[in-house]
């Protein structure tokens, strides 16, 4: 069904279709010169030290797991209420995810009380996921990680240039992991970005990317290196120029982009806000953030009524998601038995709503006006 207003659209025009020609037309389109521009993109925007282009965010995190040393025998706190990636990645090296719970639907964050509960003396490590791009308390969780010895990961693939007390999401824990996948705030098909302070973990990143090679084909293409040694276990993360162009040309649009969904934002909160039955999370947030999604969560509800509303909006030509099924509950994951309330809770009355630049007032209202309408 073609929807009346999609749940996002692509910020794309000839710009990106040029930056991709331009990259073709080149000659070289596999890993070189625009993946070293876009890094040095973040480099300078983050205000970070280290920058390394991936495949996707899945193989980001998958390294970050690598480098923060997590092995077999080790548990890795993390949320269910995330996308399968934030979970997984943990069980690639052969580590143990411990779901948290999150707060609850004003916060749909990692709770870090719960994080505390969830620690043994295997714990290794956190995996923080900032929820639509909205910051997690990261103070209380560095604390507690600093005082338990743990590293942090940060998925922050729905925050790009948001801010936590003026610092961008990425740069609080130890190394962080970014998507380009075609409905993030950066769009390129598939893409990712891992980024950290630590030059350690930056060169391990760099060597893991790229099959353990000490040397990328550009480096030897170009004359600046003729051989390569494999130092350790490494996989093929890279990303294509085609795509580090597109990204480019998103990277240089977005400040912009997220002034836009700023306005949106607000204009939900002035026609939604205070509704009985609809809770809109993270309300009282003052930090600039990068608002990839629009959650709301049904209250004193459940699973079959919101998936009646869902089909309200449906009706009216409006596009929604749930973010997300609770990960705990997928039949893989089943044995880990986790006891989350707040998660299942927000998992069966979750609605998504439509959010990008482009969205106007009218259409802003529309939908408030029909979700208004839906939950009676
Ligand atoms: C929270 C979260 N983490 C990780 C990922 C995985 O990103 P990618 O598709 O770039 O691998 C996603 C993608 O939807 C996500 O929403």
């Amino acid at each position: 069904m073609a929807y009346k207003i999609p749940l996002f659209n692509l910020n794309f025009d000839e710009r990106e279709a040029r930056a991709a020609y331009d990259t073709i037309k080149s000659g070289w389109i596999s890993t070189g010169p625009k993946n070293a521009a876009l890094e040095q993109m973040f480099i300078d925007m983050w205000h970070v030290q280290y920058a390394v282009s991936m495949t996707n965010c899945t193989s980001a995190l998958h390294t970050c797991c690598m480098v923060c040393g997590f092995g077999p025998g080790d548990e890795v706190i993390c949320p269910s209420l995330t996308f399968a990636a934030s979970c997984n990645c943990i069980r690639y090296v052969g580590a143990t995810p411990v779901f948290a719970d999150i707060i609850g639907p004003e916060d749909l964050n990692i709770d870090p009380a719960d994080i505390e509960r969830k620690i043994t003396p295997r714990t290794k490590g956190i995996i923080v996921v900032h929820m639509a791009g909205f910051p997690a308390r990261m103070d209380e969780i560095l604390e507690i990680a600093r005082r338990h010895g743990l590293k942090v990961i940060e998925d922050a693939c729905h925050g790009p240039l948001s801010e936590y007390g003026g610092r961008k999401l990425g740069t609080l824990g130890d190394c962080a992991a970014f998507s380009f996948f075609s409905n993030k705030n950066i769009s390129t098909g598939e893409g990712g970005m891992f980024i950290t302070d630590n030059e350690e973990m930056a060169a391990k990143a760099r060597l893991i990317r790229s099959h353990g090679m000490t040397t990328m084909s550009y480096q030897r293409a170009s004359g600046h290196a003729t051989e390569y040694d494999i130092t350790c276990m490494g996989y093929n993360f890279r990303m294509d120029d085609i795509r580090a162009a597109i990204a480019i040309e998103q990277l240089k649009k977005l400040p912009e982009d997220l002034q836009a969904r700023a306005i949106v934002r607000q204009r939900y909160l002035d026609r939604l806000g205070g509704t009985e039955g609809i809770v809109i999370p993270f309300a009282g947030n003052n930090e600039f953030v990068s608002n990839y999604i629009f959650p709301t969560v049904l209250s004193g509800s459940d699973r079959a009524r919101r998936d009646v509303i869902r089909e309200r909006l449906h009706a009216a030509g409006i596009q929604t998601s749930v973010h997300y099924p609770a990960v705990h509950r997928f039949s893989t994951f089943r044995d880990c038995k986790a006891v989350l309330p707040q998660t299942e809770y927000v998992a069966d009355n979750e609605i998504t709503l439509p959010m990008y630049a482009a969205l106007t007032p009218e259409q802003t209202d529309f939908i408030c006006d029909t979700y208004k309408t839906a939950i009676q």
